[in-house]
């Protein structure tokens, strides 16, 4: 066997440090592979079927106490959890640099938003009201409550390895729901740190059941094993439209919640009166930003005739010189890998179709191949399409930014929504005629929608999803915690008396 190499050590030691057994991750036969460079980092162990169903049994037991805590106090568990993520900030993000690739204020900013919605978490875990509502009936009182509703099956993907099971997490443990979490198979790492995290949060908490945090190590067998148990009444699945088709039908098969997070082909629209040189930069971060792999990334650009060719001249320079690299060698990189060489292929796949349609691409080809022959480094892609057509109408996750001309708003609003996805959007324009126009009932059709921003990097505080093949699910902020909880509607006499609704009588004598 070969000596482990540099970065094996490094997971080795990070992983060390945050408290993971080294067994799981050293003796396992699933391969782990850092992007950056296509090296084997780790050799993961899997859950089998007996893991998976201890597991999920474990997460039901734990539910049944847990749903007891006072609310306020289950906060406080995530408030410890919080904790140690700030204090692993540096290491966590580091895993996920190596993980999924990320450049290092991404795989900070992750962890950050994982800090950010555990402090929202307990924040809500004094605020999990329901209402009191006006009887019609003399000496009645109509009321709400919500109560826990069970072990929750979270479902994540590479992109955001960590984030997004936090977004979910952190709500539904103070809402007195346990978690079982089956993460990518292509970033099992992050997941176990992130698991012997909540543990020692757990520790410091004292007296919270040992089942409520599980991680299921597999690929889609996990996955249908957690979607098809009747203990589970909501699984929230982010990943590809394709998978939101397996999971979205098996789930409504048993009557089961699903928060379904799916694939965006988001849209910015540049208007005559934007500022260009505010909006380059944040189309600039968007589209070519995480290797353009958010479920987030701008992939469809509307500029307006009147400004086309200015902005597409600076959209070249910034293209041609934006630095590719490995992240975890060279701390100016903005551009890190794709996941892998399936991502690779597909890319380029697209990038034929375009050809064939008689787009004009710039950019788009391997880099740094011949220094990391196992890893996938792209120039990321500007292309000009005539027309809304093809690939553009699907969701490629690699840097691929299609571009096109228009001249009427009417027209720029039909062709922004004429795609099956809806999750984000934004608008570049200080009109604020269009600028309102793009935010009402009869503009963007997507469940983000911004003003001279770009359509990712959204912070916690806002309810994060989208319509249409984007599946329809919200995560993280606003009210969203109503997701993850059942709610109870109660009316009460207290008088003697028992008038009925809407006026019936029922005179039994
Ligand atoms: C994702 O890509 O699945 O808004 C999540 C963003 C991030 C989350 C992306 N805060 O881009």
């Amino acid at each position: 066997m070969a000596p482990p190499s540099n970065l094996a050590q490094e997971t080795d030691s990070i992983l060390q440090h945050l408290g993971v057994d080294r067994r799981v991750y050293q003796q396992g036969t699933r391969i782990a592979r850092s992007p950056a460079t296509g090296v084997t980092i780790a050799n993961v162990q899997g859950s089998d079927t007996t893991a998976i169903g201890n597991a999920i049994d474990g997460a039901a037991q734990a539910f049944q106490t847990w749903r007891l805590v006072p609310a306020p106090r289950r906060g406080e568990l995530v408030r410890l959890l919080g904790e140690e993520l700030r204090s692993a900030k540096d290491e966590l993000g580091r895993l996920v640099m190596i993980e999924a690739g990320k450049v290092a204020s991404e795989g900070r900013g992750e962890v950050q938003e994982m800090i950010d919605i555990c402090d929202f978490a307990v924040g809500i875990s004094r605020q999990l009201y329901g209402l009191t509502i006006a009887s019609e009936r003399p000496a009645h009182r109509m009321m709400e409550q919500w109560h826990p509703l069970g072990p929750i099956g979270v479902i994540t993907t590479f992109n955001f390895p960590v984030a997004v099971w936090a977004w979910n997490a952190a709500l539904a443990l103070v809402c007195g729901d346990t978690v079982i979490w089956k993460p990518s198979e292509k970033t099992p790492l992050t997941a176990l740190a992130v698991q012997a995290l909540v543990m020692r949060a757990v520790k410091k908490f004292g007296d919270a059941p040992q089942g409520l945090s599980a991680v299921l190590i597999g690929d889609r067998d996990a996955a249908t094993r957690l979607t098809d148990d009747p203990r589970v009444p909501l699984v929230s699945a982010t990943g590809s439209t394709g998978m939101g088709r397996t999971v979205g039908p098996r789930l409504a098969q048993r009557f089961a919640r699903a928060i379904l997070e799916l694939g965006g082909n988001n849209a910015a629209v540049v208007c005559p009166s934007a500022d260009l040189e505010l909006a380059l930069r944040a189309i600039a971060f968007a589209a070519i930003g995480t290797a353009g792999q958010r479920c987030t990334t701008l992939r469809r650009l509307f500029i307006h005739r009147k400004v086309y060719a200015a902005l597409v001249e600076r959209l070249e320079q910034v293209y041609a010189t934006a630095h590719v690299g490995n992240p975890l060698e060279d701390g100016s990189v903005l551009i890190g890998p794709l996941i892998d060489e399936a991502a690779f292929t597909a890319m380029q796949a697209t990038l034929s179709e375009v050809r064939a349609l008689g787009g004009k691409i710039i950019g788009g080809e391997r880099c740094h191949a011949d220094r990391y022959p196992a890893a996938y480094y792209v120039r990321p892609a500007l292309i000009e399409m005539a027309k809304q057509t093809g690939p553009v109408l699907r969701e490629t996750f690699a840097p691929l930014l299609y571009v096109m001309a228009y001249t009427d708003f009417d027209e720029v609003i039909e062709l922004h929504n004429g795609v099956p996805q809806g999750l984000a959007s934004s608008i570049f324009s200080n009109d604020v005629r269009e600028v309102e126009r793009f935010l009402s009932a009869a503009g963007s059709d997507c469940g983000i929608v911004n003003v001279n921003i770009g359509p990712s990097g959204a912070e916690i505080g806002g309810a994060f999803g989208g319509e249409k093949e984007t599946g329809g699910g919200r995560e993280a902020g606003s009210d969203v915690w109503k997701c993850y909880m059942r709610r109870v509607t109660s009316t009460i006499n207290f008088g003697s008396e028992l008038p009925l609704a809407q006026g019936v009588r029922f005179d039994i004598g």
